[in-house]
């Protein structure tokens, strides 16, 4: 027995389980990869060992990865390329082994994991939900570097390899037997046992290793031939340019080397694999994706509250939803998928029937994509009920408001509901932009009271930004914090305040585009700017894509509360007043046909945004470079989540930089807003927004917090690559 590795030997079998000590999972790390290696070269020396199985002792991990925090220790190419070469030795050592070598696989089998089961002689895998097999390297900026590039295509053909490498994709045991990247499924139960016969089976060639390459007749087909390589690598690099508008280095580099190491053989093929897993590690766009990697695992152990230890989150068995519009509809669809029972509310029985059908639209999705089964479906739906008074709220733990944004309506509906509830149900309010405390004004249980706001479409996307008054109690906190964990979103925890984090920085971001269209930038021109600077799409689509009256109900509140620095643009203000409301009204700055898909500008936007005559003379007036475009916008953004942070509505640069990627597609390989700053330091950062607020006053006064900064000389992250 090892740190590592566990060893048995049945009737010529040495059976090697891998259950690293004080972890719940398996990593590949430098000891794993020493133990390995010692049980290889026994293997080598004693003759009484036929044939080897590699297993877990992990409850549903196989092996889940390499170490991550080994990456940060890599200060140069040289470094991570060495890395690398250790792996693949260790795994090519393990192919050439003297007996053949079976993974038993229940459980996540990623990373490196799966390029050690790719260089074992025979994979089988359970036919378990929880086993999935992936290379999610790309996800981090990286390419598969112990091998993963060489073998994987040569086992299951180019095309599905390509997909597996670019896009990290989790393949279930199904399709794995499928396209032969595993040679057996079965019952958990019997894994490590069949394993072992099977690995007796090859030493005694009862069973031969299967034959490589691509299944199917076109897969075949396509991967022979240099051709029909040919034809699988330039779609799968036009793939890549479209979804990343090629911001992302690694699955294009991932391209290269899988085609190398096709045409030039084996060897050649994992010395390019390690240099440019050397060169990918050092990559900016690899360090944020690390960091995010990070953040995102701290923030999962982080309840939001400064009390030690944390309360124990009540359970939400049961949720009530105010309002079964776009928004309640879509939560209560995420809920009942976790088990949930959901009430839904609303004024009259035909707002209820189109939430709950809204909620049947969202699971039938999930049926015809056969991610669930028809009981589960069935299951689901039953868990989800209507009505228009309060019955069945009395036995809620959690309550939801969504209706109309309105703190009239919300403060009467609230009111009218808190004595339906129980004592120590959770009252949380959905509301994009009004502060928590004045929702909550009126109410006998300020402390049962918080924010949840979740984020369009809501099974979608993935943020859920909770927030705190003074008054909250942290018990309150945590069920929100717990139960939004358990509907699948990444959490951050906020104070109180208008539009709280995500909408503050969102309007300050918006209405610097505004500003930009009045002064005769074109629509489109914003938009390109933004969308190469990596946001998925640009502002006015988005705001196209919100609707116009929310965006101008939101910039209203937000120019109220905050004055001159945060007022929206006229001319955008009179595009909203025209009564265009964007995609769901077909008519926004964007034309869109009857079912809604987007085509050009609407030239007829601009004699609003501009007045005729500026209309009519718009060729005349000076182009703005997308470098400035870009540069406003996001200074914009980034001052606005600095004050934030200086006001303590953010409790840490982390939940900040977590809150724009994940919630308003800030370009995760850009880490986010605060990561940005530290990028181009504080004293560039002021140097553009000093420049700006010299030419437009009061919106780009820097932030006190960077000037300070500046002056201290620090950082917001004293540390590469931790979240702290
Ligand atoms: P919506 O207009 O689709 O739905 C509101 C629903 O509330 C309607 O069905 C309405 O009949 C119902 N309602 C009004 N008064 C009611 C009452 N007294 N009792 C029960 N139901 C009542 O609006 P949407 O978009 O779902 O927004 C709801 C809330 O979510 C708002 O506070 C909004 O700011 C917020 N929000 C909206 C986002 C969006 O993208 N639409 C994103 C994040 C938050």
């Amino acid at each position: 027995m090892t740190e590592s590795l566990r060893t048995e030997q049945t009737d010529g079998v040495l059976i090697v389980t891998v259950d690293q000590a004080g972890d719940a999972i398996n990593k590949m790390d430098r000891s794993l990869g020493a133990e390995l290696e010692r049980v290889l070269g026994q293997v080598d020396t004693d003759r009484t060992i036929r044939a080897l199985v590699i297993a877990s002792g992990k409850k549903d991990i196989f092996i889940a990865g390499a170490d991550i925090e080994q990456f940060l220790e890599f200060k140069t190419e040289l470094d991570a390329e060495a890395a690398s070469k250790f792996g693949q030795r260790l795994l090519n050592l393990l192919e050439k082994s003297r007996v053949p070598v079976v993974a038993a696989i229940h459980g996540a089998c990623l990373g490196g994991g799966l390029e050690l089961a790719l260089a074992c002689t025979w994979r089988i895998c359970t036919d378990h939900p929880k086993t999935v097999l992936a290379l999610p390297e790309v996800q981090l900026g990286l390419i598969p570097g112990m091998g993963g590039t060489q073998r994987l295509p040569r086992l299951v053909g180019v095309s599905n390899a390509l997909d597996m490498i670019l896009t990290g994709r989790n393949v279930r045991a199904k399709k794995a037997l499928q396209m032969g990247l595993v040679d057996e499924m079965l019952h958990p139960d019997i894994l490590v046992e069949t394993a072992a016969q099977r690995a007796r089976d090859l030493a005694d060639k009862k069973v031969k290793p299967r034959r490589k390459g691509a299944r199917g007749f076109m897969s075949a087909l396509l991967d022979k031939n240099p051709f029909g390589r040919s034809v699988v690598y330039n779609r799968a690099r036009a793939g890549v340019i479209d979804k990343t508008a090629g911001h992302y280095p690694a699955p294009l580099a991932a391209i290269d080397v899988v085609r190398n190491g096709l045409s030039n053989g084996m060897t050649s093929g994992l010395e390019e694999e390690a240099r440019v897993f050397g060169r990918m590690a050092l990559t900016p766009e690899s360090k944020q994706l690390v960091f995010l990697f990070f953040a995102t695992t701290s923030l999962k152990k982080d309840m939001g509250v400064a009390v030690d230890p944390a309360p124990e989150p009540l359970p939400v068995r049961k949720l009530a939803v105010l309002g079964a519009g776009f928004m309640g509809a879509g939560i209560a669809s995420i809920a009942v998928q976790q088990g949930t029972v959901v009430r839904l509310k609303d004024t009259d029985l035909a707002r209820v029937g189109k939430g709950l059908s809204s909620v049947r639209g969202v699971i039938k999705e999930r049926l015809d994509r056969k991610q669930i089964t028809r009981p589960q479906y069935d299951d689901m739906m039953t868990l989800a009920g209507g009505t228009i008074d309060y019955s069945g709220f009395g036995n809620a733990n959690l309550l939801i408001e969504a209706v109309f944004e309105d703190l009239e309506v919300k403060h009467a509906v609230l009111q009218a509901v808190e004595d339906k509830l129980p004592v120590d149900a959770v009252i949380a309010s959905n509301t994009s932009t009004l502060p928590i405390r004045s929702v909550a004004a009126g109410l006998k249980r300020p402390d049962r009271v918080l924010g949840m706001h979740f984020f369009s479409p809501v099974h979608k996307m993935p943020l859920l930004e909770v927030i705190v008054t003074p008054e909250t109690a942290p018990q309150a906190t945590v069920t929100a914090v717990s139960y939004g964990r358990k509907l699948g979103k990444t959490v951050i925890v906020v104070n109180d305040g208008p539009g709280f984090y995500t909408t503050r920085i969102l309007t300050a971001y918006m209405n610097e585009a505004g500003r930009l269209l009045e002064q005769g930038v074109p629509v489109d021109a914003i938009d390109s700017a933004l969308v190469g600077f990596g946001f998925p799409v640009g502002p006015l689509t988005l705001m196209d894509e919100v609707g116009l009256d929310v965006g101008g109900k939101v910039g209203k509140t937000m120019f109220e509360s905050f004055g001159e620095r945060m007022a929206p643009a006229d001319g955008v203000r009179r595009v909203v007043e025209s009564g265009r409301l964007g995609r769901k009204g077909r008519s926004g700055f964007y034309l869109y046909d009857a079912t809604g898909r987007k085509g050009d500008v609407d030239p007829s936007i601009y004699p609003i945004l501009l007045g005729a005559d500026r209309a009519a003379s718009r060729s005349q007036i000076d182009p703005i470079s997308a470098t400035e475009i870009v540069d406003r916008c996001v200074m914009a953004m980034v001052n606005e989540a600095v004050r934030c942070l200086e006001e303590g509505i953010l409790r840490s640069p982390r939940d900040g930089d977590i809150g724009a990627v994940f919630g308003l597609g800030w370009p995760p390989f850009r880490g986010g807003p605060f990561r940005y700053v530290d990028a181009l330091g504080v004293d560039e950062v002021l140097s553009r927004l000093d420049t700006f607020d010299g030419r437009f006053p009061v919106r780009f006064k820097p932030a006190g917090m960077l000037i300070e900064m500046s002056r201290a000389r620090t950082r917001f992250y004293p540390v590469e690559g931790r979240p702290v």
